[in-house]
């Protein structure tokens, strides 16, 4: 009894005192370093739920936009291939201003649960999106791979709103110039005119369409290339006048070799570089494939690749792999592997 009683006190004053404090608020978190294939929290605690994303600088904001995936992974029983996916629940907006801190905006394009047929139902699917600023028409414009559950309508969507966070408004899909559009990415040259890159013809041929001068259709002019490469997961970015092509090959959810491609004209002729992430499992992308190219604002040189690190089996737990691009001395370009880095990896030394 004593025995008994002397395990019960600490353990009831326990329950006591715990019920007498004040609910606290969660705490807010500070990430002070980028950490690939770790965890990585927004503000509230959250873990980031943005995935196959691209990010957005506006008016000194950064927006991460990406697949907001919420619930179980379903693989469907007719399936004759590994194509998991979740239900559309709609497109997760992050603002931040240090690209380290993310705070959650919300869903900025939402699912359509009430009609079946829409692009945006919770029975499709809904990749890669992509939100790019048109500055004559000051609407914010995304570009998203919208898909059937077998993966075979293989067409663009786009959305249009006025703000940065949405909410965005789906005026529909299609498929530019009449080839099958999936993994996409959109990129704005400096001159303000827009390309949509896509992989195309049953994912083996990469087209580049010029988008109209409100971004919100192709106009006609396009090219194929990679021809028969069977290159994915296409991050374009511009650098000392260059036009570089960051992809994945062609293995589904499953991690494959990067390549880095260049051209002097968005057109090409685009010249294969080769690999270039650098370290351990970088024949592996470090189990990552790439989504989008960042340039850090206001710093020279200095360029954030960012790759998904999915979980096929739980893609609502998919996490990310964010490295720097450094520009060598010997005009290398490499992603180096770091488990643990910032900024100051640009500072000219
Ligand atoms: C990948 C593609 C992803 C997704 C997946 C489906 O190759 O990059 O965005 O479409 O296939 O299996």
């Amino acid at each position: 009894m004593n025995l008994l009683k002397r395990a019960f006190c600490p353990v009831a004053c326990l329950i006591l005192a715990g019920a007498c404090l004040p609910v606290q608020a969660k705490e807010k978190v500070k990430n002070e370093s980028f950490k690939p294939q770790q965890e990585w929290l927004d503000t509230d605690g959250n873990p980031i739920n943005a995935h196959g994303g691209g990010l957005l600088y506006h008016n000194g904001t950064y927006y991460w936009y990406g697949e907001y995936k919420v619930g179980e992974t379903i693989l469907p029983s007719w399936a004759t291939w590994e194509c998991y996916r979740t239900d559309v629940t709609g497109v997760g907006c992050y603002s931040s201003k240090d690209l380290l801190n993310w705070k959650f905006e919300g869903v900025c394009l939402k699912a359509v649960k009430d009609d079946p047929n829409h692009d945006l139902h919770p029975s499709k699917v809904l990749e890669r999106p992509k939100v790019v600023y048109n500055k004559k028409t000051k609407k914010f414009v995304m570009w998203a791979h919208v898909e059937s559950a077998d993966y075979a309508k293989a067409a663009a969507g786009v959305a249009v709103s006025d703000s940065p966070t949405g909410p965005f408004e789906y005026l529909g899909s299609f498929r530019p110039n009449d080839a099958m559009s999936r993994d996409q990415t959109v990129f704005v040259d400096d001159d303000g005119k827009a390309y949509q890159f896509a992989s195309s013809e049953h994912n083996q041929t990469m087209y580049i369409n010029e988008l109209t001068d409100d971004y919100l259709k192709p106009t006609g002019r396009y090219v194929r290339r990679f021809i028969d490469k069977a290159r994915e997961a296409p991050a374009v970015f511009k650098h000392e006048g260059k036009y570089y092509m960051l992809s994945s090959g062609c293995t589904g959810w499953d991690p494959n070799q990067a390549e880095l491609a260049v051209a002097d004209s968005i057109w090409g002729e685009w010249t294969v570089l080769g690999n270039p992430c650098t370290g351990p499992d970088a024949d592996k992308t470090f189990y990552g494939q790439s989504t989008y190219v960042v340039p850090v604002a206001g710093k020279e040189d200095a360029f954030i690749a960012c790759f998904d690190m999915w979980k096929k089996k739980d893609l609502a737990n998919s996490r990310y792999i964010w490295l720097p691009v450094i520009f060598g001395q010997d005009g290398k370009v490499t992603i180096p592997w770091h488990a643990e880095w910032n900024l100051g990896i640009f500072e000219k030394k």
